[in-house]
């Protein structure tokens, strides 16, 4: 199901059946529990870290960040030091922050504007395409072959301004890769929305405690009861799984004529179909990447795992017409709401982390409005090799018929 003009009468059929079903649709199987140990379990995350984390597609910021040829910032969310740098063809690019003499940073900064990159540690020089074209005292290294030594490319490709990289240098395309979401996102016109803000949080908690947050809104009655629970219908809620472990999840407003009056008179997004413009829609682009795409602005959130058990959650937003020299007094408020929003969320989080590591915890018997957490952990194991993965540690793979394929 296409979230497009014409699919409106199956949203809004498909919305009430969800509404009104008294069980699970009959197709739909058991999940067997998520193993507890997939949260705490040092070989597991150390599995999930290597064949997974590093081979994905992962955020890594917006075209606005770059604004001229030359101009670079620096990303360590995926555990690794990358530079990603405006060419002077306006091509972007990411490599290692790290130089191939022996390994000291390029830059230093966070962010910065350069005509390229000189070594700090013995004054290398490369291009800002990641060419070597200066040694010091090349006289005395014997046989080096400057075209070997560019620096290391890190994959980025982008879907409209949004800047992804991918460590993985055999990995799909990431348009391939995300499917049919790829199509449907178009309507968002993501090459012409504008950077806002960003901030960060730390939260002690395994990364994996936050995705699952953003991934259902059972938890909404209870967590935001005086925020979201106010205008969201969570039993009317639609979920779409696609192949690669991403996923889609719509949920109705309680009243379909309901706007939220923060953003009535906000710049919107011209080609944005009815259905998300009235409903609330959130995509996941696997495994870390959350977009509750609305017509006047979309937060992007990301969840890095800094170690086992401490995660950065990184909030931005990005917004049709916004003007950084000039900016709609209205996004104060808006950013403030926002936060709130957030913190319900991560409240709670130190304290499932600590009931996860002990006895007490043992597993995750999850629901059908849950499938999206079960979803990202079938996901996981494949990409971890099925396997791989020890037996009892295992998520039975169910949900193959499940799955939207185009
Ligand atoms: S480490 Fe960069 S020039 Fe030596
Ligand atoms: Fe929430």
């Amino acid at each position: 199901m296409k979230l497009n003009e014409q699919a409106i009468d199956l949203v809004h059929e498909r919305m009430e059946y969800e509404r009104s079903r008294k069980a699970p649709p009959p197709d739909f199987p058991a999940l067997p529990d998520i193993p507890g140990s997939r949260y705490v379990d040092k070989l597991f995350l150390a599995l999930e870290r290597e064949r997974m984390w590093k081979r994905a597609w992962l955020f890594a910021g917006h075209t606005d960040q770059l604004p001229n040829p030359g101009s670079w910032f620096v990303t360590r969310n995926t555990g690794s030091p990358i530079l990603v740098v405006r060419d002077l063809k306006g091509e972007v690019r990411a490599y290692y922050n790290t130089c191939r003499h022996r390994g000291a940073p390029l830059v230093t900064e966070e962010s910065g504007e350069a005509r390229g990159f000189v070594c700090g540690y013995h004054g290398w020089s490369y291009t800002l395409e990641g060419a070597l074209t200066a040694v010091r005292d090349k006289r005395d290294f014997v046989g080096l072959d400057f075209s070997c030594r560019s620096l290391v490319a890190v994959r980025c490709e982008r879907l409209g301004n949004l800047i992804f990289i991918n460590e993985d240098p055999e990995a799909l395309p990431l348009r391939e890769h995300i499917g049919p979401m790829a199509d449907e996102l178009e309507q968002y016109e993501l090459d012409k929305l504008r950077w806002v803000d960003s901030r960060s949080y730390e939260v002690e908690c395994n990364v994996k405690v936050l995705i699952d947050a953003f991934l259902e809104v059972y938890h909404i009655k209870s967590i935001h009861q005086n925020t979201v629970d106010r205008f969201l219908d969570h039993r009317g809620m639609v979920v779409t799984l696609w192949p690669n472990g991403h996923s889609r999840m719509l949920t109705p407003n309680s009243r379909p004529d309901w706007r939220d009056p923060g953003t009535i008179n906000m710049p919107k997004i011209q080609s944005i179909t009815s259905v998300p413009a009235n409903n609330n829609v959130s995509y996941h682009i696997y495994p870390n990447f959350v977009m509750p795409a609305s017509d006047s602005g979309i937060p992007l959130l990301q969840f890095w795992p800094i170690t086992k058990t401490r995660t950065r959650v990184v909030s931005s937003w990005i917004a049709p017409d916004y003007d950084p020299e000039n900016p709609d007094p209205l996004w104060e408020t808006r950013l403030a709401n926002w936060e709130r929003i957030l913190y319900e969320d991560l409240q709670y989080a130190p304290q499932i982390q600590e009931s996860l590591q002990s006895p007490g915890f043992q597993g995750m018997p999850l629901n059908y409005q849950e499938r999206r957490i079960y979803h990202w952990h079938e996901e996981l194991d494949r990409r971890i090799g099925l396997n791989q993965v020890p037996p009892e540690q295992r998520v039975a793979q169910v949900l193959h018929d499940q799955v939207v394929r185009a």
